[in-house]
């Protein structure tokens, strides 16, 4: 293993290990704050050491969105009780998951927003032998999944699961992603602020059937860095907060400081309007941000240190280069650049390992074990 940043061969995802802790503190803190569980979404590191510090510093446990990948932690030893923040409907995948969960004692809960998904956690539960809390999917404006605020089968759905022998109805669950979308802090914190009034108006609909609502967890990055309010909310779930990326800046809920991925990529041609850098699409993914919202180009290039000014523009991807526009500085062929992505959780993903550096040295190199795990 290479012992300084010079040293290493590129493209390489480095991670700095001073800023990830910091990362991970400020969520804890603002779960604290709140009086809030912080399950951490384990979708953008996929990585056994990060979701170890997350437990560390206080996190409940863990969110995970595919069954494989939820499978990695368990399989790991991770015994905190995990949320699968998915919609699974295939009775297979589910076998498996419970099948580990199981062996290994770890509380799986489930999220469900259909008929099909509730039949597919009954009969898994049943043959596993386990009870299984299931979280109701609700669409608080991203309109991916969940149902809607007055759905007309939200009561049915919940008296089926509470019907089911081995089914228990562990509360609603959303995912404010359409923040994304937003301008600044000002505009998420509103959305953030929705999204609480709409979940505790559909509490207050369950309830008024004699039905307890045990838990409402909501998590997005944004949203939980710039809501002010989580009023009835029990847990939260973000997953980029630990990396962060230029669309975390973009938003205003980061600075470039903050951000504690980046990719090690070295100038090997230039033209008259581009430097050319090894990392192209396989590495920096062709992501615009979450839930595509629309960056002007692939990432931010630095050339020394990231301190936030001079930062070069990744204009256009092709498999193994980026086109980096050339700036006021001249660079010679072999200097390095480092590049914040657009979106860290497809770079982690794509990525075999992270090198996590501190001050300058390279100190570990952690494999991002649930890599490509989409089933
Ligand atoms: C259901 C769900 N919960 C939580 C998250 C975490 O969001 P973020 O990556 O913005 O923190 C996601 C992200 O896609 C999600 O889909």
């Amino acid at each position: 293993m290479s012992s300084t940043i010079e040293e290493l061969e590129t493209p390489e995802v480095l991670v700095d290990r001073e800023q990830l802790l910091a990362n991970i503190a400020r969520a804890q803190k603002i779960a604290e704050a709140h009086g809030l569980r912080l399950r951490p979404h384990v979708k953008t590191h996929k990585c056994v050491e990060i979701a170890q510090l997350q437990l560390a510093n206080g996190a409940s446990g863990l969110t995970a969105s595919k069954v494989d990948e939820a499978l990695v932690f368990i399989d790991a030893g991770i015994t905190q009780s995990l949320t699968l923040a998915y919609p699974v409907v295939d009775r297979r995948k589910l076998d498996r998951l419970f099948g580990s969960a199981a062996r290994k004692s770890v509380d799986v809960r489930l999220t469900v927003d259909s008929s099909a998904g509730i039949d597919a956690a009954a009969a898994a539960a049943k043959s596993a032998g386990l009870p299984v809390s299931v979280f109701v999917k609700i669409d608080v404006g991203l309109h991916r999944c969940g149902l809607a605020e007055n759905s007309g089968d939200l009561l049915d759905l919940i008296g089926r699961i509470g019907a089911d022998a081995h089914l228990r109805f562990a509360g609603l669950l959303s995912h404010a992603g359409h923040a994304y979308a937003a301008q600044n802090p000002e505009e998420i914190a509103a959305i953030a602020a929705d999204e609480v009034c709409t979940l505790q108006r559909v509490r207050e609909r369950i309830e008024a059937a004699n039905i307890a609502v045990p838990e409402v967890s909501v998590g997005s990055t944004p949203t939980v860095l710039a809501g002010r309010s989580f009023a009835g909310v029990t847990e939260i779930r973000p997953g980029n907060y630990v990396f962060l990326d230029a669309t975390a800046v973009r938003l205003g809920i980061a600075r470039t400081e903050n951000v504690a991925l980046n990719v090690l990529a070295t100038v090997i041609s230039a033209n008259a309007q581009h430097f050319i850098v090894d990392a192209g699409s396989k590495v920096l993914s062709s992501d615009l941000g979450a839930h595509g919202t629309a960056a002007p180009g692939y990432g931010l290039a630095y050339p020394v240190e990231i301190d936030g000014t001079n930062a070069l523009k990744v204009v256009r991807l092709s498999e193994e280069h980026g086109f980096v526009k050339r700036g006021e500085i001249d660079l010679p062929i072999g200097a390095k650049l480092r590049i914040i992505p657009n979106h860290s959780c497809p770079v982690a993903n794509l990525a075999e390992r992270l090198t996590i550096v501190s001050r300058g040295d390279v100190v570990d190199q952690w494999r991002v074990a649930a890599r490509a795990k989409v089933r």
